[in-house]
C-alpha cells in the first residue's frame, strides 16, 4: 500500500535529482585546470545517471497514480554546489558533490524503510537500486577528495 510518506519522498527525490543534474552540468562546464579534468569527466558521466534516477522516480510516481512535479514545485537546496567563483577551486565542488550524494543516500534509505513498512516492494526495489548508485558516486568522490587534501 502506498502512503503519503512514500509519495512525498519520491517527489522530493525527483526534484533533488533534477537539481543535481543542473549543478553537475554547470560545474562540469565551468571548472578549469589540469586537476579538474578527472572530476569533470566523472560529473559528465553522473549527469546521465542522475537524470535516469529522476526518470525512474517519475515513472514510479505515475505507477502510484501520482504525477512527477513541474518546475513550480522546485525549491533550490544545494547552496554548496553552486559553480565556484574561482573556477580552479575543484575542492569546493568535490565537497559539494559529497554533500549532495550524502543527502541522496539519506533520502533513499528513508524511502527504502518507508516502502518496507508499507509492504511496497517495488518502491523499495527502486530505492535500493538508487541507493547503490549514490553510494558508488560517493566512493568515487571520496577518492577525489583524497587527491585534494584540505590543509
Ligand atoms: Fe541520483
Ligand atoms: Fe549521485
Amino acid at each position: 500500500m502506498t502512503t503519503d510518506e512514500i509519495t512525498d519522498l519520491l517527489t522530493e527525490a525527483y526534484l533533488d535529482e533534477l537539481e543535481t543534474v543542473m549543478n553537475y552540468l554547470s560545474n562540469a562546464i565551468v571548472l578549469d585546470g589540469i586537476h579538474a579534468e578527472e572530476v569533470k569527466a566523472s560529473l559528465e558521466a553522473d549527469i546521465q545517471e542522475e537524470l535516469d534516477h529522476a526518470r525512474m522516480i517519475g515513472e514510479r510516481l505515475k505507477q502510484l497514480d501520482e504525477s512527477p512535479p513541474g518546475s513550480e514545485s522546485f525549491d533550490a537546496q544545494q547552496s554548496n554546489l553552486q559553480p565556484p567563483a574561482d573556477t580552479t577551486d575543484v575542492q569546493s565542488v568535490i565537497d559539494g558533490v559529497l554533500e549532495a550524494e550524502e543527502d541522496a543516500i539519506e533520502t533513499y534509505r528513508s524511502l527504502a524503510a518507508a516502502a518496507d513498512d508499507a509492504n511496497d516492494p517495488v518502491t523499495e526495489d527502486v530505492a535500493v537500486t538508487l541507493l547503490a548508485d549514490e553510494e558508488a558516486h560517493r566512493t568515487e568522490f571520496r577518492g577525489f577528495q583524497k587527491e585534494f587534501p584540505m590543509d
